[in-house]
This record gives structure tokens, C-alpha cells and sequence, in this order.
């Protein structure tokens, strides 16, 4: 068993590995200039008032400051306002109003994944820079679009890529630049959400095809643009299967939601939304403003998502990916392999028989959006295991970091907002390329599943996979 310090480990990656590096980060937005940055947020709901709202306030304040809070829905504006602390900002329900009041520095979007490409294209044929939360957008002719517009444009699109900075996340990257494996050959990837975190997203706008583009473009466009960061390549062509074969119509009882629900006491999924303080405020309270239900049924009719998904992709560079989502497994977490040719490099997170300890599944999800709590039974260490061809394996023992996204939500906020590289020559910072590439992933993998063939990336957009995707 090996316990490297984390000291120890750069100090050794980079001397292998220091030639294969790659300088600088594509954001540099904060870089220069004394004044305060002024943002503005479009779409104030949790992760904009958590994330991008409060977050930023209570740790940026030194140099940014919020000029202008956008929502459709204005009992979640007011509740912004004084959630996020910032009670004499000026609210909008009008996007285009508030760019043409405000004058912002940088636009940051946080709203429901159909519409992010409206504020990303605005935004960029204005100059100004803007930073969206993944997935970058949900079809191909929006991806298109945002592509035409972030090339014409003086202003930067920035993708919020946060679990790129995750510790394990970057852990491994360093390691396969370090060349620990050898040249990575192929990839196996497993997520599996459990039955409180998968389900949520049945209960929500996500459950519906059209606005969260299914779950291979709201939840995994944040594998895909891992496996493309950790291959450094692009994608070529992408063989999915995918069902709907447990929630929705899948069950004998339903209802609206969860709230009065007659089939409570049955329902193994019933959730009480009025135990949240949060949700009760920013959802239950302003329902009758656009009708918007935060505890809808899971098994809705109009679900319309996939809830198990298989995806094979094929890389510029040969490499080859098995990637899965599950979304009600009894336990959440992830297997994660690649395979080199000198050697296979493991890690996993999450699996109770593995762990020797049952954890309470219901709080999981929950304590991965805070950015202030650890989780999985206060582990110590995650594990990954390298072995070499015809070698003995070594355990080596990564610090545990699993709060706010792996510990990569304040680091990359740090480069947005600070102009702070963390780790020169990994990458991290994303763009509408990168952005563009995991989605490409999803819409190709679900054009894939409804045509029964493979899909090439190339038939989606004009972009051209790239064998080094940094060339
Ligand atoms: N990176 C991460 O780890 C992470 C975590 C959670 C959510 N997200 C992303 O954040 C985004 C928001 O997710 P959420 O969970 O906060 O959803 P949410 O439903 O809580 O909030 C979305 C908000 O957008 C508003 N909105 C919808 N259409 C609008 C429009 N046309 N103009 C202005 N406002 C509009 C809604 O009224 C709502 O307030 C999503 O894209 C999601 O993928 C990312």
C-alpha cells in the first residue's frame, strides 16, 4: 500500500510528465483591471442562488459584485434578492432589458438546459463574456448556433466544467499525463444515482425530453466532458441503447405530485417537500406565478426521458469508451477503469460492499451541493489502484474531498472570478468547444438510441473532432 501526500505526487507527475503539459487556461477573464467585475445572473433558482449567487457574494465580494438578478419567475427573483444577500439589486424579468440596463462584465446562466442557448448567443453577439452551466445547450442546431456566435465574437463563452477541478478528478488526469499506464487505450465508466438523486430527476423539469435534453445531456454532459479531458481527444461516433422502464408510466398508481398525494403511504419514493425550508420558499411559494411543480410524481405519464442508458464512443485517437447511467440504483456512486498499454488504473466511490458501511442514501445528493460538508460515512481516502502489466497492484490513497462537486466548485471559481490557474498545464478551464463536444456526446448518443445506428459527431455540427483535442 502506498500513502503519497499529494506534494509528493505533483512534485513526481510533473517531473514525468512535464514535457507532455500544456500551458495556460482558456478564461483569463479576470485577469487585469482594478475595478469590481459586474455580474449578472439569469435564472435564480438553487444552483444560481446557491452556487453562482450566494457562493460568489459571501467569498468574491472583494472583486465582483451583483448588478442585475433575471427570472421569468418573479417570486424567485425577490426570494434571490434576499437569499443571495444582495436586497438592492436590480431585478429583471426581461433578459434583454437587463443587458441593455446594466451593462455587465460577465453573464452568468443558470437556467432551465433548453434555454441556455438564448443567453449564451445574446450574450456573445453583445461582447460581453458569459459563463453557462452545463449542459452547454440540448440539440444540435442550438450547439451550431452558439458555435457561429462564440467564433464571430471579441467575448468569451465559458463553461462551468466544475468537476474537471474535482480532486480525484484532476488527480487522475495527472496521473495519465504522467504517463502511470502508458498510452490509455480504452475506458470503463459506470454511474449510478441512487433512488433519492436519480429519482429527483423525475420529479423535475428534467424529466422531460425537451427541456433538459434527457439525462445524457443534463447529468452526463458532465462524464462526457471528463472522458474528453482525460482523453484529450475528440469524439467520433457514439452507439447508445437506452429505456424508460422504471419510472414513469412504469408503476400502477400516479398522481400530480407529491404533496396530498393519495398514494403516499405506498409510494417507497413519496417525498415531503415541506421538510425543505429552501424548497418551500423558492418553488412552493411561487407556483402560482407559472405553474411550476417542485415535487412532481415520478410516474408522471408525460415522463419522457430515458432512466437507463449505454454509450460506446469511439475517440479521434483510437480510444475506446463503455460508459453507463443508471438512475435507481440502491446506492450512488461510480466505476471508473482506464486501461493503458502498460497497465489499468481503477477507482470507484460510493459502493457500500466495498466501503463495510451502509450510508443513509436519502442525504447524499444533498450534502454534494454544499459547499461546507463532506459525505460517504467521512471517509478518509479514495482509493485508486494501479497495476502495471504483469505487475503487483498498489493501493494508493487520495484524500477524501467530496463536498461542493469534489472540492472543484471554489476552485473553479476561483479562475473565473480571480483569474487563479490551480494547475497550470491540466487544462481545466473550459470553453464552447469543450462544452460543445460533451454535449455532441449526449444528442449524438440519443439520436443513436431513438435510429437504432451509430451517429458521427461530424453529422451534428460543423465541428471537426480534433485527434489532440488542445491542437
Ligand atoms: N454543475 C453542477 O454541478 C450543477 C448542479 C445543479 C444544477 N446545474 C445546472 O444549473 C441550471 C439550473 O438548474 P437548477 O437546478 O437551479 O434549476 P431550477 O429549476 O431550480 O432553476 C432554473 C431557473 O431558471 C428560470 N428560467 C427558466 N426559463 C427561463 C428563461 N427563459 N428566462 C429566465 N429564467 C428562466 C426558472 O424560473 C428557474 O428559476 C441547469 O442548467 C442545471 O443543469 C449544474
Amino acid at each position: 500500500m502506498t500513502n503519497m501526500t499529494r506534494r509528493d505526487f505533483i512534485n513526481a507527475g510533473s517531473a514525468l510528465g512535464a514535457g507532455a503539459l500544456l500551458a495556460g487556461s482558456p478564461l483569463g477573464f479576470a485577469i487585469g483591471g482594478k475595478r469590481k467585475k459586474r455580474l449578472v445572473l439569469v435564472g435564480t433558482g438553487v444552483r444560481g442562488t446557491s452556487f453562482w449567487g450566494q457562493f460568489i457574494r459571501e467569498n468574491y465580494s472583494d472583486v465582483a459584485e451583483f448588478v442585475g438578478l433575471c427570472d421569468i419567475n418573479p417570486g424567485r427573483l425577490e426570494f434571490a434578492k434576499s437569499y443571495i444577500g444582495v436586497p438592492d439589486c436590480p431585478v429583471f424579468e426581461n433578459f434583454d432589458e437587463m443587458i441593455a440596463t446594466v451593462n455587465p462584465d460577465l453573464v452568468m446562466v443558470t437556467t432551465v438546459d433548453n434555454t441556455h442557448d438564448e443567453f449564451i448567443v445574446k450574450s456573445l453577439n453583445a461582447g460581453i463574456n458569459v459563463v453557462t452551466e452545463k449542459p452547454m445547450t440540448t440539440t444540435a442546431g442550438k450547439c451550431q448556433a452558439i458555435v457561429g456566435a462564440a467564433r464571430k465574437s471579441s467575448a468569451k463563452l465559458i463553461m462551468g466544467f466544475n468537476y474537471r477541478y474535482g480532486d480525484l478528478f484532476t488527480r487522475l488526469k495527472e496521473m495519465l499525463i504522467a504517463g502511470d499506464i502508458g498510452e490509455v487505450t480504452s475506458v470503463d465508466f459506470n454511474w449510478y444515482l441512487n433512488n433519492y438523486h436519480g429519482a429527483s430527476y423525475f420529479r423535475r423539469w428534467h424529466g422531460i425530453r425537451e427541456k433538459g435534453g434527457t439525462l445524457l445531456l443534463h447529468k452526463s454532459a458532465h462524464h462526457f466532458d471528463l472522458l474528453n479531458w482525460w482523453i484529450g481527444s475528440d469524439p467520433v461516433e457514439v452507439h447508445a441503447y437506452g429505456g424508460l422502464e422504471h419510472y414513469g408510466q412504469n408503476n400502477q398508481f400516479r398522481s400530480k405530485r407529491c404533496t396530498g398525494c393519495p398514494h403516499a403511504d405506498n409510494c417507497e419514493y413519496y417525498w415531503d417537500i415541506s421538510k425543505d425550508e429552501k424548497m418551500m420558499k423558492l418553488y412552493v411559494a411561487n407556483e402560482h406565478f407559472d405553474g411550476y411543480i417542485r415535487d412532481g410524481c415520478i410516474w408522471r405519464n408525460e415522463i419522457d426521458i430515458f432512466d437507463k442508458m449505454a454509450v460506446q464512443i469511439k475517440y479521434a485517437n483510437d480510444v475506446q469508451v463503455a460508459y453507463s447511467l443508471t438512475t435507481y440504483s440502491p446506492y450512488e456512486g461510480f466505476r471508473l477503469a482506464f486501461n493503458g498499454r502498460k497497465g489499468r488504473l481503477e477507482t470507484w466511490e460510493g459502493v457500500p460492499s466495498l466501503m463495510e458501511v451502509q450510508e443513509d442514501q436519502s442525504k447524499l445528493h444533498e450534502k454534494e451541493m454544499d459547499q461546507s460538508a463532506h459525505t460517504k460515512a467521512e471517509l478518509q481516502y479514495h482509493e485508486i489502484i494501479r497495476q502495471s502489466n504483469f505487475g503487483k497492484f498498489e493501493r494508493i490513497m487520495n484524500p477524501f474531498v467530496r463536498k461542493a462537486h469534489w472540492g472543484g466548485d471554489p476552485i473553479m471559481m476561483d479562475e473565473i472570478l480571480r483569474g487563479q490557474v490551480a494547475n497550470p498545464g491540466l487544462n481545466q478551464g473550459s470553453d464552447y468547444r469543450d462544452g460543445a463536444m460533451a454535449v455532441l456526446i449526449g444528442i449524438a448518443a440519443r439520436q443513436s438510441i431513438d435510429k437504432g445506428r451509430a451517429v458521427k459527431i461530424e453529422e451534428l455540427t460543423d465541428l471537426k473532432p480534433r485527434e489532440n483535442k488542445w491542437a
